[in-house]
């Protein structure tokens, strides 16, 4: 069983508010995915991360196919037991990993060969295969696999890959259909790099299959914001109405507003556990570095309109000690604020809509991040 109700339209964007129904509960949407692509978000406890308020996570086809293989994980229980996280799980197909990751990839009619950047071992992987690996690994949410598209690209090129990702979306939908997983949903991706008209017949294409839900790809791979805004807007006023939409490794609490604003229901991405264990920090009064000297005998919270467990407990110029000596403490400590603060842009989000003042909140946030530290 997969459902998805929108609850809200609003009446001064194209945000909604909806509800994702399965066999292991009910998520809120607009969403936000921490990403946890060794079956782990890094440095933090399954039990902080569902009391951080966040009912799915992302996990990484590509790692956990290589390490530890699905098969390990499939004899341990499935990635629900295996990393202990009850609530659901959404797996990436591999598609992008494997771009951005391995030493080697070549594509194929049939699928991708890849060199694992692990031990450079030779993979062939098919849309039927990757659909075959995340059923043995469990998820609640399966992507199809589908070919990423670098930016810039030219026309040609773009039209060729997005045509053979329809022909994958096709054969995996036709897959499912023959091997019916009534616990698993299958999202479509769409692709057209950053060609109105190929995301607009990508968009037809993909959602002429009935997947339990689209998602938008492509994006964030170094293009100008207005341009992925607009590629953005294009897809989703081809998207029906009543699936989810998500929008794949995006972003910046502005990217997320403003992709809220047109439309899109779902988000995963690295921003707020990266820039955690790299020191950067997310802020009501916007980033922070916590490296810097002015806060070595600083004795105020990193945000103090944040209620988060690091927060009401410790100082910066403590959290500056950590970071600079390595202590491995510190990590779980800025990661849980920094998903705390994105626990929190998610809960805002969703009362501008209701309220219909998410236009301001995209002002304010512009303002926010504007300024540097
Ligand atoms: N993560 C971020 N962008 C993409 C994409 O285009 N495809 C897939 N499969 N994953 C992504
Ligand atoms: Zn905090």
């Amino acid at each position: 069983m997969f459902k998805f109700h929108v609850l809200y339209e609003s009446q001064t964007t194209q945000a909604r508010i909806g509800m994702l129904i399965n066999h292991r509960g009910v998520v809120e949407t607009p969403v936000f995915m921490p990403v946890g692509t060794q079956a782990t978000i890094k440095a933090v406890p399954p039990e902080n991360i569902a009391s951080l308020g966040y009912r799915v996570v992302l996990a990484n086809t590509y790692h956990l196919y290589l390490r530890p293989g699905a098969e390990v994980i499939k004899d341990l229980g499935g990635i629900h037991r295996f990393m202990r996280w009850p609530r659901l799980i959404l797996t990436d197909s591999g598609g992008f990993q494997v771009y951005s990751l391995s030493q080697f990839r070549t594509i194929k009619e049939d699928g991708i060969i890849f060199k694992s950047h692990l031990d450079g071992s030779e993979h062939f992987i098919t849309p039927v295969e990757a659909l075959e690996i995340q059923t043995k690994l469990g998820s609640d949410i399966a992507m199809v696999l589908d070919t990423c598209i670098p930016y810039p690209l030219s026309y040609e090129e773009t039209k060729a890959l997005t045509e053979l990702t329809h022909r994958w979306a096709l054969e995996s939908f036709k897959y499912r259909q023959r091997h019916k997983n009534t616990k698993q949903a299958v999202f479509g991706i769409i692709q057209g790099g950053m060609f109105v008209d190929l995301r607009q017949k990508s968009t037809s294409f993909i959602t002429s299959l009935e997947f339990d839900g689209y998602a938008i790809g492509g994006l964030s791979v170094g293009e100008p914001l207005e341009l992925r805004n607009e590629m953005i807007e294009v897809s989703t006023s081809f998207m029906p109405k009543d699936k989810p939409r998500y929008l794949m490794g995006v972003g910046t609490p502005i990217d997320i507003a403003e992709a809220v604003a047109r439309g899109v229901d779902m988000f995963d991405c690295v921003l707020p556990t990266r820039n955690a264990r790299r020191g950067s920090l997310f802020t009501s009064q916007g980033p922070l570095s916590i490296k810097s000297s002015r806060f070595k005998t600083d004795s105020e919270p990193i945000d103090p309109n944040c209620g988060c467990y690091t927060c009401r407990n410790f100082s910066k110029g403590y959290l500056r000690h950590l970071f600079h000596t390595k202590e491995l403490l510190v990590y779980q400590l800025l990661t849980l604020h920094n998903l705390f603060y994105y626990a929190k842009l998610i809960e805002k989000i969703k009362q501008n809509i209701k309220q219909e003042t998410l236009l301001n909140l995209i002002q304010e946030l512009k303002e926010l991040y504007s300024k540097t530290t």
